[in-house]
């Protein structure tokens, strides 16, 4: 899963655009802009409350187009937050997604320095530096706000099955004739079902997939809240360790069978979000308070999306409104994406009393 869409050369994520009605799959913040402004007046009113720290930045993981970073800050700037000292930082391996977020973002290109472990440097139309990393690690510690919107379901996971043995790692072999990829269960343990063994589920589901890329960096997350503060927003499809199959591929808004033309379609997981909760919670000496998951119909609807659809319709034309209502349903309707996209939100620990009195918006 890692190799084929993040492999330096032929990655799915490395050379393609790969979002909307030409691409394979759409999100939500491009979707309607709703999503975004809902994040970003939820960022707000949390930040506000922990009195407004500045100059702080915004990590976030994997923005793919840029969208809702751009709209969170043209709400930061309506809302006349100090933009000059705000710091966008983005985590993102893809030099294509790369370019598209520059140019979305700062409407202008600069020479990336690949050397470099910010590879890339501008200024957003909103008047904020930003800068782009390859990982979390050579990202600088700071206040932060964290936002990985659709980003732990690309990360890679091994998958295991519970059979008469006891649980077994799924592999990947060619079949007899070598041309085609089809998954086997390994006859005896291997060093990743050594490792994980203590994350897999005890009586059911009796199959799980373990990302551990997912565990190094929820814990990393945790760790620098903890040291510098901060908030962190996790939003993705998932589940609370209910499921145990969930890897496929999406070409052309279709699924499709990982195993085959890999490289050529998105490969995917539901987010195991007991799994985070659980990676976060061992780390006792930098816990940092865990709040949800709530469905994504529920955090939009306790920062009044209803209220602002309708705000949006008064001066729309018949066209445009048509659309805001769309992406309205889309975003919260039970069957689309109102229940099965779930957030998480990270705080430090050190504000358990304040938050216990003023809990995270649409989260309690
Ligand atoms: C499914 S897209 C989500 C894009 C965007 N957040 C959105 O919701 O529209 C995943 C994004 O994560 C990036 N990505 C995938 N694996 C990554 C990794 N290991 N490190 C950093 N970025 C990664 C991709 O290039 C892409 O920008």
């Amino acid at each position: 899963m890692k190799e084929v869409l993040t492999n330096p050369t032929d990655g799915y994520y490395i050379n393609n655009n790969v979002f909307g009605k030409n691409g394979d799959f759409i999100t939500s913040p491009e979707i309607s802009q709703l999503f975004a402004e809902m994040t970003g007046v939820w960022l707000v009113n949390e930040w506000q409350k922990i009195g407004s720290p500045k100059p702080f930045q915004i990590l976030e993981f994997g923005p793919g187009r840029g969208t809702l970073i751009d709209d969170i800050l043209r709400v930061f700037k309506k809302l006349k937050l100090p933009m000059d000292q705000i710091n966008i930082k983005l985590v993102e391996v893809s030099p294509k997604l790369c370019e598209i977020q520059e140019k979305n973002l700062c409407g202008s290109s600069s020479a990336p320095v690949l050397a470099s472990i910010c590879y890339k440097q501008n200024t957003t139309r909103h008047g904020s530096q930003i800068g782009w990393y390859r990982q979390l690690k050579d990202v600088p510690k700071k206040f932060s706000i964290f936002l990985a919107h659709e980003f732990f379901d690309a990360l890679p996971v091994h998958k295991f099955v519970k059979n008469e043995k006891g649980w077994r790692e799924i592999l990947v072999d060619f079949d007899r004739e070598g041309d085609q990829f089809r998954f086997v269960v390994s006859r005896s343990s291997t060093p990743a079902l050594k490792i994980y063994s203590k994350f897999l589920p005890a009586s059911s589901p009796k199959e799980a997939e373990i990302s551990p890329q997912s565990i190094l960096i929820a814990r990393d997350i945790a760790r620098r809240i903890h040291e510098e503060g901060g908030i962190a927003l996790i939003t993705d499809y998932g589940h609370d360790g209910t499921k145990g199959d969930t890897f496929r591929g999406f070409r052309n808004h279709q699924l499709h069978d990982p195993l085959v033309d890999p490289g050529t379609a998105d490969l995917t997981v539901d987010v195991d979000f007991s799994l985070i909760k659980k990676a976060v919670s061992e780390e006792t000496d930098t816990s940092v308070l865990v709040y949800g998951p709530i469905t994504q119909a529920r955090f939009l609807s306790g920062l009044g999306i209803e209220q602002r659809l309708q705000r949006l319709l008064q001066n729309s034309s018949a066209e445009v409104s048509k659309d805001l209502i769309s992406g309205y349903r889309m975003l919260t309707e039970r069957d689309q994406m109102g229940e099965r996209f779930k957030l998480l939100a990270f705080f430090p620990k050190v504000l358990q009393d304040h938050l216990t009195k003023f809990p995270p918006v649409s989260f309690t």
